[in-house]
């Protein structure tokens, strides 16, 4: 199912032209920043900073959910633990129930007192009992404040049980479905506000081409009611790499943008072939500075994506929702290969980081996003194992970028010196920034070289100031990571290098690390 994006990777990494200025190679260490603060025109949508569950391996089962019954501890079924660590870094959404799992999904078996077994054919042939359902989802997310984002199932579904889950999830009027919610036990409805109208429906969400999909996406939604005075924001499926433009410019040409809120692209970084991608934890150097590139490039897809819808939406109407995006590694020696349990380094947090840069840069398209999976699956940024969590270093990322949700992009110009190794050639440091409601401002920086130091400097307009202790993740190797024995080999640390005088804020960044800098 993923072959593709390997080779098509590969065949865009030799594009550069998006990266930064880069100044060359070996002579002193430096990166310039420059802030154009009085363009900070653009909100970065905190929705930016949104994860992906799936009924995958454990992201559901033992990851969020437990159960009532459970004797670790929960509040009403999702686990105490992940809870406070998620509420800690406000996640703003949270995607359900695919991924591949969505297109055969059939939501009814997982409502009532009596459930449909099925087998989970995507994802290692599991046994899926259906416990957790809509109404564990819904109540999930009210209860942790972020906004659910439902997957509908196209491929296998009708349109008119999409329509009945709306329905069922939305509606305040009286009717079968508003009926059969209350009995159980959900007498208002949740106001669910995204809506996916089917996922990869290029392969595992029903095979389709671009111009079926596009026909069959507009009936769909049109019975994907609004209700309540309530505006769901429909997701149409996006291309299968993100460098099929024909995909891309035939939905957009053939769906107009009251019908599609965004548009999803899905990217991986998937450093090797799809039969070895390589170990999360043990890797060469060439192994990192490949997964750099791979990674880096997601600002080529973008901004070539986006080139293609403004053909059809120069106003830039229609979002870009990077839906599912991380490092797709090997799975953990002796785990299931169908449920794609992955340890999580230095590498990864740099990957998060980076990307993050990336999505608050371009902005103006990039409205939402999903980091694929958020416990256990993927990139996580939270492992579990029986009663132990481990927060993984792309978790302190999500916390240190928080700072960025809903706040006005600072358009940002970095010249940096280059990192090199064998065929690669790639820009030392990656930035952002935003300036928040309060005034405050933030700069995010990633130092990608492993082994280098880099000294940054940022001119910074005459009234701010540093306001608080500034925030650093890094660790001693760059495939250091958390483990359930030693679970805070990588945390953050305050960050008291920087300093800001005459309008020049300077610092010198460790290798590998990644820096917030707050000032008002
Ligand atoms: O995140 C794992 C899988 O990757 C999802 O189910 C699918 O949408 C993608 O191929």
């Amino acid at each position: 199912m993923r072959k593709i994006y390997t080779i098509a990777l590969c065949a865009i990494l030799g594009i550069t032209d998006i990266q930064a200025k880069t100044k060359s190679t070996d002579d002193a260490r430096t990166a310039t920043i420059t802030l154009q603060e009085s363009r900070a025109e653009t909100t970065i949508s905190r929705h930016i900073y949104g994860h992906f569950s799936e009924h995958l391996g454990h992201c559901i089962y033992d990851g969020l959910w437990v159960g009532k019954d459970s004797e670790i501890p929960n509040i009403d079924g999702v686990r105490k633990d992940v809870f406070d660590a998620l509420k800690q870094i406000r996640i703003p959404n949270l995607r359900w129930p695919g991924g591949c799992f969505a297109d055969e999904y059939h939501w009814m078996d997982g409502i009532g007192q009596k459930r449909a077994k099925m087998v989970n054919t995507n994802w290692g042939y599991a046994t899926e009992d259906n416990s957790f359902g809509t109404h564990e989802f819904l109540n999930m997310c009210e209860l942790l404040g972020t906004e659910p984002y439902v997957c509908g199932n196209v491929g296998s579904g009708t349109v008119e049980e999409m329509s009945k889950w709306v329905e069922y999830m939305n509606s305040p009027n009286e009717s079968p479905m508003t009926e059969l919610r209350k009995q159980n036990g959900r007498e208002e409805p949740w106001k669910v506000t995204f809506f996916a109208v089917g996922n990869e429906s290029y392969g595992c969400g029903g095979n389709f081409t671009a111009e079926d999909y596009a026909t069959a996406y507009r009936r769909y939604q049109t019975f994907c009611r609004n209700y309540n005075g309530g505006y769901l924001k429909k997701i149409a499926s996006g291309p299968s790499v993100p460098e099929d433009y024909h995909w891309t410019e035939t939905i957009m040409s053939r769906i107009p943008a009251d019908m599609m809120w965004g548009l999803s692209l899905h990217y991986y970084t998937i450093p090797g072939p799809w039969e070895h991608k390589g170990s999360a934890t043990e890797f060469t150097r060439d192994d990192f500075f490949r997964t750099m590139a791979y990674a880096l490039n997601i600002e080529n897809a973008i901004v070539k994506q986006d080139s293609v819808m403004s053909i059809y939406d120069p106003e830039k109407r229609v979002a870009m929702v990077v839906d599912e995006w991380g490092t797709w590694f090997d799975v953990e020696p002796g785990t299931n290969p169908g449920f794609l349990y992955q340890q999580n380094t230095m590498r990864d947090a740099l990957v998060a980081a980076l990307t993050l840069n990336i999505f608050n840069n371009h902005a103006d398209r990039v409205r939402m996003a999903n980091l694929a999976q958020v416990v256990n699956v993927l990139q996580s940024v939270i492992l579990t194992n029986g009663s132990q969590i481990v927060l993984t270093p792309t978790y302190h990322v999500f916390d240190m970028y928080k700072v960025h949700q809903d706040a006005h992009l600072i358009p940002t110009t970095v010249e940096t010196a280059t990192i090199t190794d064998g065929e690669w050639t790639l820009p030392q440091v990656n930035a952002s920034a935003s300036v928040d409601a309060n005034g405050r401002m933030h700069l995010t920086i990633a130092n990608l070289s492993p082994d280098k130091e880099c000294q940054v400097s940022c001119p910074i307009s005459s009234d701010y100031k540093i306001i608080s202790q500034s925030q650093l993740l890094t660790a001693k190797n760059i495939a250091d990571h958390n483990t359930f024995e030693s679970p805070n080999n990588v945390h953050l640390s305050t960050f008291d290098k920087a300093t800001l005088k005459k309008g020049a804020l300077t610092f010198k960044m460790p290798a590998k690390s990644v820096v917030m800098i707050e000032m008002k």
